[in-house]
C-alpha cells in the first residue's frame, strides 16, 4: 500500500479504535524517531485530527475530521489488490481525468483515485454530476480486466452489483435499485450513477475507468434546486449520517470480487444478481437511444447485459446504450 509516513501513523491509530498507542511502540514498529512520530502528529492536528496524551499509555487519537483519504479507507479496506494505490485529493476537476493519466502511465489494476469535491464531475451523456464539497463518493477505480472492448459495457453493470450489494450490506432503512444501466436508486430517486470510460485499443482492452458518484451525506438543501425532486442521499434514506470511507472499502471489495468472478465465468455468473436488484425489468419504459425513442416493457437483458424491450407490436428490440424512463 502506497501510504505516507503520517498516513501509516494515522492508520495505526485508526486501528486501534479510540486505544491509546506508545509513541515509543509506534517509532519502533515505523523504524522512525519519537520526535519525528510527534511531527507527524503535529501535521495530523493542524488537519483536523485531535489527539490526547494518556500517560504511561501514550497518544489517543479523540477526533477524526469526516474526509475519504487513503488512511482512512485503508483502515476498513479487506481486499487483495484493489485500494492498495490510493489517490486522494481534496479538490479536483474530475476523478476520471486523472484516472486517465494514470492508466496511461501504467497504473495497477485497482488504483482508486478519490475526491471531497469535483468542480468539473462528469455524468453520462456529457452531463454535469455535481459533486458537493464533502458530501459524497467521487471516485474512480482503474481496472485491467482481460477481456475484449465490446464487453466493457458489461463492467458498468458489475459495478452496479457492487456498489448495490455494498449498501444491502452496510445499511437497513431502504432497498437501492438498479436502473439500466448504471443509475442506482432509492425510492424512485438517484442516489448513485456509474461512468464506465475505456483505454483500448481495436482488439484489446488496457484498461477500464470505473467512475462512481454517490450521494452520501448530503441533505437535501445540498443539491441544486433543479435536481431536489429527483436526487436523494444514502444519509436522506437511511436518516443519520454514515462514514463513506467505510462504504468506499466495501465497494472496493465487492468491485474486486465481482470483477474477478466475471472474468473467470463471464457474465452469467453476475446477471442474476443484477436482475434480482434491477427496477428496471417488468416496467414499462420510454428508452431514448441516439437514433430513436421506444417505449414498451422492459423484460429482461441478454447474456451480454443488453436490455430487451418488448413493443407494443410484439416485436422485441435490444437496446445497447439509452437513457431510461421508467413510466410505472
Ligand atoms: C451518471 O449517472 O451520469 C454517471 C455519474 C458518474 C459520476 C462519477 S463521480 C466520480 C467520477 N468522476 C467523474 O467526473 N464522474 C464520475
Amino acid at each position: 500500500m502506497n501510504l505516507s509516513m503520517k498516513d501509516k501513523i494515522l492508520q495505526h491509530f485508526l486501528q486501534s479504535k479510540g486505544e491509546p498507542i506508545s509513541g515509543q511502540q509506534l517509532a519502533d514498529e515505523l523504524g522512525i524517531s519519537r520526535t519525528a512520530i510527534w511531527k507527524h502528529l503535529q501535521t495530523l492536528q493542524e488537519e483536523g485530527y485531535e489527539f490526547i496524551t494518556i500517560k504511561k499509555k501514550g497518544y489517543q487519537l479523540v477526533a477524526a475530521p469526516d474526509r475519504v483519504d487513503a488512511a482512512k479507507i485503508s483502515s476498513f479496506l479487506n481486499t487483495k489488490r484493489f485500494g492498495y494505490s490510493i489517490h486522494y485529493f481534496e479538490e479536483i476537476d474530475s476523478t476520471q481525468t486523472v484516472a486517465q493519466k494514470l492508466a496511461r502511465q501504467g497504473a495497477e489494476d485497482g488504483t482508486v483515485i478519490i475526491a471531497e469535491e469535483q468542480t468539473g464531475g462528469k455524468g453520462r451523456m456529457q452531463r454535469i454530476w455535481h459533486s458537493a464539497k464533502g458530501k459524497g463518493i467521487w471516485m474512480t477505480v482503474i481496472i485491467r480486466p482481460n477481456i475484449l472492448p465490446h464487453q466493457a459495457p458489461q463492467l458498468t453493470l458489475v459495478a452496479a452489483v457492487s456498489v448495490v450489494m455494498a449498501m444491502k450490506s452496510l445499511y437497513r432503512n431502504f432497498t437501492p435499485e438498479i436502473k439500466w444501466p448504471n443509475d442506482i436508486l432509492i425510492n424512485g430517486k438517484k442516489c448513485a450513477g456509474i461512468l464506465t470510460e475505456m483505454l483500448a485499443e481495436m482488439d484489446r482492452v488496457d484498461g477500464l475507468l470505473i467512475g462512481i458518484g454517490i450521494n452520501t451525506n448530503h441533505e437535501l438543501d445540498d443539491f441544486p434546486e433543479e435536481i431536489q425532486s429527483i436526487a436523494t442521499s444514502i444519509a436522506i434514506e437511511e436518516k443519520r449520517k454514515v462514514d463513506r470511507a467505510e462504504l468506499v472499502a466495501e465497494i472496493l471489495k465487492n468491485l474486486e470480487h465481482y470483477t474477478d468472478e466475471y472474468v473467470a465465468n463471464g457474465f452469467t455468473s453476475i446477471k442474476s444478481l443484477w436482475e434480482e436488484h434491477s427496477g428496471t425489468i417488468g416496467k414499462r419504459i420510454k428508452a431514448s437511444t441516439i437514433r430513436e425513442t421506444i417505449e414498451g416493457q422492459a423484460i429482461g437483458i441478454t447474456d451480454e447485459g443488453v436490455l430487451e424491450i418488448l413493443l407494443d407490436d410484439g416485436q422485441v428490440k435490444k437496446v445497447y446504450s439509452a437513457d431510461i424512463e421508467i413510466q410505472n
